[in-house]
């Protein structure tokens, strides 16, 4: 099964750098992402020692592969499309996502019923298809870092194909808590640990999330004689009893990625961004006088805009001085469109923001500036013109956009940020802190922030600027590997 001349360096994502559409003449339209994946891969070496495997994801994408049109260093898996929609769709957007973010309306939900264990079956038959291209590609001994809750399974499955092979997992999601984590049926979530467990090497975003992990080890695999302390060994880890007997130590690392700052720093001066900035300038209106909070999301049930819209509400009603002064650019990106549940939340964005303009705006000021259509160039000159950034997810694994806004800022830029994003281990000091779910704490931080004194709030976002750029993508990305050689 070993390929002569395999990749020695893999990696394994359900959305890959690239996506195709079929342009109206049949030619392809192949796009490349950036991200921090792939500028940590090219860090590597040269293209015939890695490989990224993905999913497609698209009829443009299952074409390409069909076609044979697949770029060097990409090798897409034409999985079923309804296979791939229970898998994605069904189970790690709509179960494990909502698991480790604490998403759910638990009177009513989760409920797993058949139909939960169907789709379960197809998140295998998905994971099983990434395992099965790991194992034909990869070299002898090489290395392979599988990609977030989309793929928990892989790392067992791979390792019964391919023992010689080094393999880490990523979690860029937080982890749920316990408790939270056992609504999953038993044999799911022992299932989905052991799945992960086969790894050599679990990496996540903070120590909160890695420590949830092991929690959910101790509680779940009771019967395979687990430890999740090993004496004399400062590396945290879990240590178990596989069903045939051998013991096996799977380690634990943090490795919280950072902002990529010469990128950014780059990207953001260009016309393109210096165009958005003047067309912003112009919707917010006011002779530059007022002042911006900046929110940019996805727009993911966890981002929590819609109580970020309530407090902004608040501020307005209660501070009647700020009105005319101060603009809400709130900019929520379609995500998932596929599930209601995130059709339903971004229409109840946009019908608040809708509310609030009709409740306070007047002829020369709309109070929220709200846009959904995704735009890059845009955001970062947002980034650029913001005086204060709006981060209070319900949970988020890190959040980038609390460690990009710092860097990109022309002025320096207060983050209120809330405590359940990843990034407030490393940003909480100079941060304005929320919880998330307080809406009259978050409208009280809105209030300081567009207070803050000028000085301290260069300082602050100096400070920031540092700590979010302290590992950025590439870096980020040859520490796990590195990690996993040795
Ligand atoms: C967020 C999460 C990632 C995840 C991604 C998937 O960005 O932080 O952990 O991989 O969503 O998004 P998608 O659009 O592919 O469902």
């Amino acid at each position: 099964m070993v390929s002569e001349h395999g990749a020695q360096v893999l990696v394994a994502s359900n959305r890959g750098p690239v996506s195709y559409a079929v342009r109206e003449d049949g030619t392809l339209d192949a796009r490349r992402g950036g991200g921090g994946l792939v500028s940590g891969l090219s860090a590597i070496g040269s293209d015939e020692d890695s490989l990224w495997v993905c999913s497609a994801l698209s009829d443009g994408d299952r074409e390409a592969v069909r076609r044979g049109a697949g770029e060097p260093g990409v090798r897409m898996l034409d999985i079923d499309a309804d296979v791939h929609a229970d898998a994605y769709n069904g189970i790690a957007n709509s179960v494990l996502w909502f698991v480790h973010h604490l998403l759910y309306q638990t009177p009513l939900e989760p409920s797993f019923g058949p139909e939960f264990r169907r789709q379960w079956e197809a998140y295998r038959t998905y994971n099983r298809a990434f395992a099965t291209a790991l194992a034909e590609e990869a070299a002898q001994g090489a290395t392979v870092v599988v990609q977030d809750y989309h793929l928990a399974l892989v790392p067992g499955m791979l390792r019964a194909l391919r023992p010689d092979l080094r393999i880490g997992h990523f979690s860029h999601t937080p982890w749920a808590p316990v408790d939270y984590f056992r609504m999953l049926p038993d044999d799911i979530a022992e299932e989905l640990l052991l799945g992960m467990l086969g790894a050599d090497r679990l990496g996540f975003l903070t120590t909160r999330w890695l420590e949830a992990f092991q929690g959910c080890c101790g509680a779940v695999l009771g019967s395979y004689e687990v430890m999740t302390y090993w004496p004399k060994d400062a590396t945290p880890s879990v240590g178990f009893r596989t069903p045939d007997g051998r013991f096996h130590r799977t380690l634990l690392g943090v490795h919280g990625l950072g902002a990529d700052a010469d990128f950014l720093r780059e990207r953001s001066q260009r016309p393109d961004v210096a165009e958005r900035l003047a067309g912003l300038r112009e919707q917010i209106g006011g002779d530059g006088e007022r002042k911006v909070i900046v929110r940019v999301d996805r727009t993911e049930l966890s981002k929590n805009i819609v109580r970020g819209l309530h407090a902004y509400r608040l501020l307005l009603a209660e501070h009647p001085s700020w009105r005319e002064r101060v603009v809400h650019v709130a900019f929520a990106y379609p995500s998932r469109q596929d599930l209601a549940v995130y059709r339903d939340y971004t229409a109840e964005v946009s019908r608040l923001a809708a509310e609030i303009n009709e409740e306070y705006g007047t002829e020369g000021w709309t109070p929220v500036i709200l846009h959904v259509k995704d735009d890059f160039a845009r955001s970062l000159a947002a980034y650029r013109l913001a005086d204060v950034a709006l981060v209070n997810p319900i949970r988020d694994g890190m959040n980038l956009v609390a460690k990009e806004v710092p860097v990109v800022s022309d002025e320096g830029c207060v983050l209120v940020l809330s405590r359940e994003a990843g990034a407030y281990a490393e940003l909480g000091e100079d941060a304005l802190v929320v919880n998330p779910y307080d809406v009259v704490g978050t409208s009280e931080a809105l209030l300081a922030a567009l207070t803050m004194p000028a000085e301290e709030r260069a300082e602050r976002t100096k400070r920031l600027a540092a700590a979010a750029t302290a590992l950025p993508p590439g870096a980020w990305f040859l520490e796990q590997v590195e990690a996993l050689r040795n």
